[in-house]
């Protein structure tokens, strides 16, 4: 368990500052600096390549590099960079080993800055640093010393073969997982070495007896066929002179296990392989590769069968120690054969690795009425459990994971489906042994034990937490526990689904990379975690598994398809509005967050490809009457398909037209802006009756609606008092679905109904986001109602870990504690806070930590009225902060009148509020808040109010025309 990280990832491998002489106009600022800032405290740090520290093995041509600025003051911007690029971390001062000086760049860019320095070239390391200087004249010393290191970028850099068992297995189940292994002598010392390694299936590497790396189910989950990803080990303090040994285990996982709910396995190949290159380099400067190939051994060992789904069996008496150590009798073991050809390019794993993250002790233990027993991990969890047991030889404990407890207390695991969640642990017999599985995982609050032999005591078990290690950035936190625990279910389901893919969840058997609910949940994912990197990885899937026509699969990877890999069913398993969608709204938000625009550069075809698929499948009119939608999923009220698929095709067109005029595609953007406005007026003439009604009055119907930008100016005001009216209707409940939910407080709150949004937020009944935390759920749930009243809801689509209902997270991030992005200046290089309070809340909290640093909101509401809100701005960042019901004159800033306080450059009213332009620092707002409008009371036509009008009118007029029938025939 040692090999566990705390999260977020420690600080890794800072090297030596190297000073040189200053350029005169740094040197002419610096004697600026000494008179106009005395403390001088500019410094720079978190060098990052790619998002990350120091990444290893990257094969980005032309990396992007991005810094931070640290300063006190307010209002302090970067002026200018220089960025030198050297050869190694002490080479800086000779202009003969830099390989890019970007000289004095008068720039506020510190974000994605590309490397335009000599060609990058393989299996080299990069040293890297900056130095700044700011507008108020002050300039740092050079940064530390940063790195990032290539992979192998080209073709013929690839040496090792495919390897895999001789032996014949049945692969309709899940057999024995190979071991490979190598020895090999090693001659003159080792300066470095290397290990680049996948595999068909999912892999634990060895050295020397000595496990690499702490990644587990690499390579992770993939669409292995066109793209295989690999990963890079610096493995120098393993090797050794003499001989040594290299060692590696394959288990099915994704590759060639049961995958997607049709019941498939092999859905990539049947057999399963190992690829692995050990490049060393001595200290005289030669070379020597050890690669998979011919002299390699394997043999089965403990791992009987391994499964994603459905668990892992392991025969400790299998064990075959010293296995991976030099010295170790391998003359029992078999030759290992060839694995056959590359089928997808190899590609550098650039997402961040699956780990084992965090510990989790038990809550209790329970017995199982039905025998065994029940152990609660207290929260539901996705990983495994490692756990300690003595017992004979032969003696075999099965743990069965499930979600929840039936009425009588049992495990219940209907809604797993077919996935059994099972592991199945056979003694040695040797004393004390202890277990935890390789190649599974597992989504659970419960395990039931069976055949343990003794007494299972808390302490013998230990909850092993496993997912994607993205770096935590947001905290969200308000005086309301409630809102508390549901922040904190939507940070534990995205954890547990965001492991290798964004998947939908993590328990049945499904766990896929499901299009529609990744688009939905990332502009959430992206205040808790940074996600660039991660979705980054799997949009370059998404676009290698898209269709000739466009057309974009369900899931990426694309497992369910009839085009696909598996290839088993004619239906089709793609395009659809709203799920395929994710095609341009994930690049589009990674733009907003991050500043990224190469992730737009890269979809850029890939998302015209799908707009012009949608826009042929919708035919002339531009209606999209889809042959098969999911609707709006998991809501109450059905909302057309139509209604949702024609939404999203004018959503993804204007999208496309802001995305085009980022990267400068003039014409692209003009033919989008065209096409964003005619799938407008068809959405209006199809949905919008003439009196300006939607003709399809669900929640999901307005929200898209109104969130779209689909309705005139005067459509929007009608449209919100009929959705107010709907949810008054509900008894202030949402009947929205997947599709709908996301949108329907923004609308609110976003035009003066914030009222109602946070009414829906406190709901405790269900459907409501509240229901589920007032029921225990320590997940977000897949149905509102997956438990009430102590039953389950059905339980083919009973995920109690499904992460779109937390939807609602990027709501409580940007509209209570009111933190936005501004479209403008992206990547919060500009920020836009506007904090709504609401007075069942004394005060909030959000946080966020963006490529320029922290930004944060902390607002107290006291009685009655009076508002305190603390905001910071890292530097070289500006905000728009936005004052709620406020006059300008009774506003203090740190106690002083706003226009008196330093840092401000603008204050302005806006209707009822007050909006302040900040640089970088703190900022303390204290003021009474100006008294709430009187809230416009519901149309007295409610829909119920508009049917019973209708009748009447119509028994009206049939009691009149028969009148004068009756007058006539007289
Ligand atoms: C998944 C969803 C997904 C849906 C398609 C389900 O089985 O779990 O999250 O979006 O299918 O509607």
């Amino acid at each position: 368990m040692d090999a566990i990280k705390q999260h977020p990832t420690a600080v890794g491998v800072l090297l030596a500052i190297v000073a040189i002489s200053l350029s005169p106009a740094i040197a002419g600022a610096r004697a600026q600096t000494t008179a106009s800032s005395p403390d001088g405290d500019l410094r720079v740090g978190d060098l990052r390549t790619e998002y990350v520290e120091n990444p290893l093995g990257i094969d980005v041509r032309i990396p992007r590099l991005s810094w931070k600025l640290y300063a006190s003051g307010r209002g302090v911007m970067q002026a200018g960079y220089r960025l030198q690029v050297a050869v190694g971390v002490d080479s800086f001062s000779r202009s003969e080993f830099l390989l890019w000086d970007s000289g004095e760049v008068r720039s506020e860019r510190s974000v994605n800055v590309r490397y335009s320095g000599a060609p990058v070239e393989s299996r080299r390391r990069y040293y890297w640093r900056v130095q700044v200087w700011s507008n108020d004249g002050r300039v740092s010393e050079w940064s530390q010393v940063a790195f990032w290191e290539s992979g192998l970028l080209e073709d013929d850099d690839w040496a090792a073969d495919w390897i895999t068992s001789p032996l014949e297995d049945d692969p309709s189940v899940s057999g024995p997982a190979p071991h490979f292994r190598r020895s090999f002598e090693l001659g003159s010392g080792v300066e470095s070495a290397r290990i680049y390694a996948t595999s068909r299936g999912v892999y634990e590497l060895f050295l020397n007896g000595q496990r690499v790396g702490e990644r587990v189910l690499a390579p992770g989950f993939a669409s292995y066929n066109r793209r295989m990803p690999y990963q890079t080990y610096d493995v120098t303090e393993l090797i050794r002179r003499g001989e040594n040994a290299v060692g590696a285990v394959v288990g099915d996982g994704w590759y060639r296990g049961f995958l997607g709910f049709p019941g498939d396995r092999n859905v990539f190949g049947n057999q399963i392989a190992l690829f692995l290159q050990l490049e060393v380099v001595h200290t005289d400067g030669t070379r020597e590769l050890v690669s998979s190939g011919e002299g390699w051994m394997t043999a089965s060992g403990p791992i009987l069968s391994s499964d994603i789904y459905n668990g892992e069996t392991y025969d400790a008496r299998a064990e075959m120690p010293g296995w991976s150590s030099p010295g170790y009798d391998d003359s029992s073991w078999l030759r290992a054969v060839s694995g056959g050809d590359n089928t997808g390019t190899f590609v550098a794993d650039l997402a961040p690795p699956v780990r084992r993250i965090e510990q989790v002790e038990p809550l209790r233990i329970l017995n199982a009425p039905s025998g065994g027993t029940i152990v609660d991990m207290g929260r539901n969890l996705v990983g495994w459990v490692r756990f300690r047991v003595s017992g004979e030889e032969g003696e075999t404990v099965r743990l069965t994971h499930g979600e929840a407890l039936d009425a009588g207390g049992d495990l219940y695991t209907a809604n797993l489906r077919t996935a059994a969640q099972t592991d199945t642990y056979i003694l040695k017999g040797t004393g004390e042994e202890w277990f935890e599985p390789h190649f599974t995982f597992h989504g659970f609050r419960y395990v039931h034990f069976d055949g343990y032999p003794g007494r299972l005591e808390i302490d013998d078990v230990t909850g092993v937490v496993v997912h994607s290690d993205l770096e935590l950035t947001g905290t969200f936190e308000t005086s309301d526990p409630n809102l508390n625990q549901l922040q904190q279910n939507i940070l534990w389901s995205q954890e547990g689904n965001f492991l290798s893919i964004p998947a939908d969840c993590p328990q049945r058997d499904e766990r896929l990379g499901w299009t529609g609910d990744a688009q939905l949940f990332a502009p959430t994912a992206s205040f808790n975690m940074q996600v660039a990197p991660f979705f980054s990885q799997w949009l370059r899937d998404l676009r290698a598994d898209q269709y000739e026509d466009g057309s974009v699969p369900w899931v990426i990877p694309d497992v369910l398809t009839s085009r696909g890999p598996a290839a088993t069913s004619d239906v089709p398993t793609a395009g659809v509005g709203g799920w395929s969608d994710a095609a341009i709204i994930i690049p589009w938000e990674l733009y907003l967050r991050y500043g990224d625009v190469r992730v737009l550069e890269e979809q850029y075809e890939s998302m015209r490809a799908w707009l012009s698929y949608a826009v042929s499948e919708a035919g002339d009119d531009l209606v999209w009457k889809p042959d098969f939608h999911f609707g709006d999923w998991t809501g109450d009220v059905e909302t057309p398909p139509d209604l949702i698929a024609t939404a999203y095709l004018a959503h993804s067109a204007d999208l496309m037209s802001r995305i085009a005029g980022v990267l400068g595609l003039e014409a692209d953007r003009s033919e989008y802006t065209d096409l964003f406005g005619r799938v407008q007026a068809a959405f209006r003439s199809e949905f919008v009756s003439i009196f300006g009604n939607l003709s399809y009055r669900t929640q999901t119907a307005y929200a898209l609606a109104l969130r779209f930008d689909l309705l005139t100016d005067e459509q929007i005001g009608r449209a919100l008092r009929s959705l107010v009216d709907d949810i008054r209707e509900q008894g202030t409940h949402l009947t929205t679905g997947f599709v709908g939910t996301p949108a329907l407080c923004p609308v609110l709150s976003g035009n003066g109904r914030a009222d109602v949004a946070y009414d829906l937020l406190f709901q405790s009944t269900a459907p409501s986001w509240l229901f589920a935390v007032r029921s225990g759920a320590t997940t977000m749930w897949e149905q509102w109602r997956g438990r009430e009243a102590g039953a389950f809801a059905d339980p083919e689509l009973n995920s109690l870990n499904h992460y779109v209902g937390g939807a609602i997270g990027d709501w409580m991030y940007s509209t209570i504690g009111g933190i936005n992005p501004d479209v403008e200046a992206p990547g919060f290089k500009h920020a836009i806070l506007s904090p709504i309070p609401d007075s069942r809340l004394t005060h909030a909290s959000a946080s966020l930590r963006t490529m320029y640093g922290t930004l944060s909101t902390n607002w107290e509401l006291e009685n009655p009225d009076r508002f305190l809100l603390e905001v910071a701005v890292p530097v070289n960042a500006t905000a728009s902060v936005r004052l709620p019901r406020a006059r300008a004159e009774s506003v203090l800033e740190s106690g002083e009148r706003l226009i008196a306080s330093t840092g401000i450059s603008r204050v302005r009213e806006n209707g009822r509020d007050v909006v302040v332009e900040i640089g970088s620092g703190s900022y303390l707002f204290s003021y009474s808040l100006l008294p709430n409008l009187p809230i416009e009371q519901p149309s007295p036509l409610t829909p119920s109010k508009l049917r019973l009008l209708l009748l009447f009118l119509l028994l009206l007029t049939v009691t009149l025309m028969r009148g004068r029938r009756r007058n006539t025939l007289r």
